[in-house]
């Protein structure tokens, strides 16, 4: 670590070594993303991706104009926490065959990448407010709400990935309309991970409820008997 050789003495250093770490991010976060594209097959999980690629050079650059305002010149130190979160989502991404499966990964990878540079935008957009440096606490703030945008998209893509399945088609519109009218959609999903369909599910609801019925009129009629 620079600190034990006595480098970072001042939080103008931790600052600077933040901004170095973020920029060798920033690199690597921008090199992984093609693949990303490539390996993704739902066209609105590529399209977030390329867009988010255009934004993550729109960062580079404000990372490299606040080098600038610090006198330094554009330089990344290696971060390995960032290394290994690209690391691993590419290799999950390798081992996924399924497309739709494989775009799951994609999406849990990316939003891993995007929470790291969350909080590491959050912690330095702080220290730039505490050293007084609007400036660059300003262009850190636009970088963490780019990143916050982001990961915001990539959660609803993934609520809208089980949404839809939880909706399904046409005819099981009306069965999921059954099912929360009947309170218990975890249900309805339990009856169809055991291979019984929405119809079967419901109709057992109902001729449970209509057993319950039956059982009550007879307790009833019992009750008159005696
Ligand atoms: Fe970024
Ligand atoms: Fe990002």
């Amino acid at each position: 670590m620079a600190g034990s050789q006595g480098e970072i003495a001042s939080m103008e250093d931790l600052l600077l070594h933040g901004l170095q770490d973020m920029y060798y991010a920033e690199n690597q976060i921008l090199k992984s993303m093609p693949q990303m594209i490539e390996k993704a097959s739902n066209p609105k999980l590529k399209q977030m991706i390329e867009q988010h690629q255009k934004e993550t050079q729109g960062q580079i650059e404000r990372l490299k104009k606040v080098f600038e305002m610090h006198g330094q010149e554009p330089r990344g130190k290696e971060c390995p926490a960032m290394d290994g979160i690209i690391r691993e989502g590419q290799e999950v991404m390798q081992e996924v065959q399924d497309p739709e499966l494989r775009d799951v990964a994609i999406v849990g990878a990316a939003q891993a990448i995007e929470h790291y540079e969350i909080t590491r935008y959050g912690t330095m957009t702080a220290w730039a407010q505490e050293m007084k440096r609007r400036d660059v606490a300003k262009l850190f703030k636009e970088i963490l709400e780019q990143e916050k945008a982001t990961d915001k998209k990539l959660n609803q893509m993934a609520e809208s990935r089980v949404n839809p399945k939880a909706s399904g088609s046409r005819s099981g519109s009306s069965g999921s309309k059954r099912a929360s009218g009947g309170g218990s959609r975890k249900k309805a999903a339990a009856a169809r991970k055991s291979g019984g369909g929405r119809r079967s599910a419901s109709t057992g609801r109902k001729s449970s409820s209509s057993g319950r019925k039956t059982q009550s009129k007879r307790k009833a009629a019992s009750r008159k008997r005696a």
